[in-house]
């Protein structure tokens, strides 16, 4: 597995993370093959959110990987704070309760990564700097980023941080492209040139920020995976042609499409299956050229000008 560096070299990740969004469905002996495999692929990155579950996911992860010392020490471990049921809530005393509760369910003393969730407009910079300076200071929390926010809220944040924000997690998938499209279709008369999120693709390259993709397989906001799906037939053609050329599996295929990308993404997989995992972990080794990434794109739907 492929590393990547992640906030100009302070944390050295896996390019594949595994999301841990939906392990708290899994048993003590379901979750411990998940994680053994992630290891065994050379994934060193887990992506956790006080959320997850109502709390269960950081629960089963911790009691599955077995959190020692010193095998906390090799891993990364990332949570999110700031959703709670109805709203969203950056005040500083939400974030330093979420985090206390996140490491207690994380059985750790520290988190390498913590992450606002989603933006909340009612957000005071000041108290988020506030918060993050005490997690800072008591090594509760090492980096800090965000997630699904546009350049011009990590800007306003930035005044005020003493930290760097290093992370902004986005959807990003082949059938999610809004972080690319507009890129593509410069000053057109056309939807896809509609400039959504303020080019925080270009924002987070200039800035050093690394882009974390979520939900890699899902179509729309959780509608399902648009692999082997009826609804998707040209984008599976050619995925599976392009994987038997690779001989790796289309799962391989669709992660490859996401790390072919110059900006470094690191995708956040959501499998709960080993089996699935492993094969997704093929995708390090793969190299699309230049004309599959297209031809891929353009499989989905969309069109070049
Ligand atoms: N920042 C945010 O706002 C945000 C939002 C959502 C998610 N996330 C993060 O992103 C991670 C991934 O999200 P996700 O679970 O929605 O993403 P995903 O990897 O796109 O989806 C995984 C789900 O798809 C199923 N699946 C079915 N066929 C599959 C195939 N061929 N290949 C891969 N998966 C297949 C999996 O089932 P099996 O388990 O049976 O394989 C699993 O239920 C989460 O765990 C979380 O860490 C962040």
């Amino acid at each position: 597995m492929k590393k990547i560096n992640i906030g100009n070299g302070a944390v050295s990740a896996s390019e594949i993370a595994l999301g841990c969004m939906r392990i708290n469905a899994l048993s003590k002996t379901d979750a411990s093959s998940l994680i053994n495999t992630a290891i065994e692929s050379g994934i060193n990155f887990f992506d956790h959110a006080d959320i997850y579950g109502g709390g269960k996911s950081e629960e089963v992860f911790a009691d599955a990987f077995n959190m020692t010392p010193s095998n906390r020490e090799k891993f990364i471990l990332q949570s999110k704070c700031g959703i709670r049921k109805g709203y969203f809530d950056f005040s500083k005393e939400h974030i330093l309760n979420s985090v206390d509760g996140s490491l207690k369910r994380l059985k750790t003393d520290y988190i390498d990564i913590l992450l606002l969730h989603r933006p909340d407009t009612l957000m005071q910079p000041e108290e988020v700097a506030e918060a993050f300076s005490i997690l800072q200071k008591s090594g509760k929390v090492k980096h800090f980023g965000v997630s699904n926010q546009n350049p011009m809220q990590i800007e306003l944040l930035s005044k005020y941080l003493k930290n760097k924000l290093i992370i902004n997690q986005l959807q990003f998938s082949i059938t999610n492209t809004g972080i690319i499209d507009s890129g593509l279709n410069v000053n057109m008369k056309i939807d896809p040139s509609i400039v959504r999120d303020g080019s925080i693709l270009e924002y987070c390259r200039l800035k050093d920020i690394s882009i974390q993709a979520w939900s890699p397989f899902q179509y729309g906001f959780f509608e399902g995976v648009f692999l082997d799906n009826d609804k998707f037939p040209e984008l599976n053609t050619k995925i599976n042609e392009i994987a038997a050329i690779k001989g790796v599996t289309n799962s391989a295929i669709a992660i490859a499409w996401i790390l072919r990308h110059p900006a470094k993404i690191q995708p956040i997989v959501g499998t709960t299956n080993p089996k699935r995992l492993k094969d997704i972990c093929a995708a390090s080794g793969v190299e699309l050229t230049r004309q599959e990434w297209y031809e891929i794109y353009m499989a989905a739907g969309n069109k070049l000008p």
